[in-house]
């Protein structure tokens, strides 16, 4: 199995950013963590502030991986491209969230994401990466 970690902006900065919202742990210690414990399949990754260059990534992985997990963060409310590029391609694509976006301002209701998404997973901290892999694991 192969998957990759998809991450839009600003998520870069987690382990520093709002901890109390996203959590004290370094995005690098957190994959260090995932992969070793998931060494079994190919886990990537792939972190941009950029939004063209998400849709790059999705578009480059999107016909040969098994599964994307995709944070777009703040675009997830405002990237037509990337939703579009979610339809575009044949891989499924689970969505998720580190906080839980309805529980925040209504401007986070909204995913450009989820109608093209196999699935949404919102509001369990890291552990929604984690949740993610293991939906893919289990078909
Ligand atoms: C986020 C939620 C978004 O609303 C926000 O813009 C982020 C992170 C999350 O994982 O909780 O940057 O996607």
């Amino acid at each position: 199995k192969k998957l990759i970690i998809i991450n839009g902006p600003n998520l870069n900065l987690l382990g520093t950013r709002e901890p109390d919202v996203y959590g004290s742990l370094t995005l690098v210690d957190f994959l260090e963590t995932i992969k070793a414990k998931y060494s079994k399949i190919k886990i990537d990754h792939f972190q941009s502030n950029i939004e063209g260059e998400l849709i790059s990534k999705i578009q480059e992985v999107g016909f040969s991986y098994d599964g994307i997990i995709l944070n777009a963060a703040a675009y997830t409310h405002t990237s037509v491209g990337i939703g579009d590029a979610v339809r575009a391609i044949t891989t499924p694509v689970v969505e998720v969230h580190i906080s839980n976006t309805f529980a925040r301002e209504d401007f986070r209701h909204h995913s450009f994401i989820a109608p093209n998404a196999k699935g949404v997973i919102v509001g369990f901290g890291l552990q929604s990466y984690e949740l993610a892999i293991q939906s893919f694991l289990n078909e």
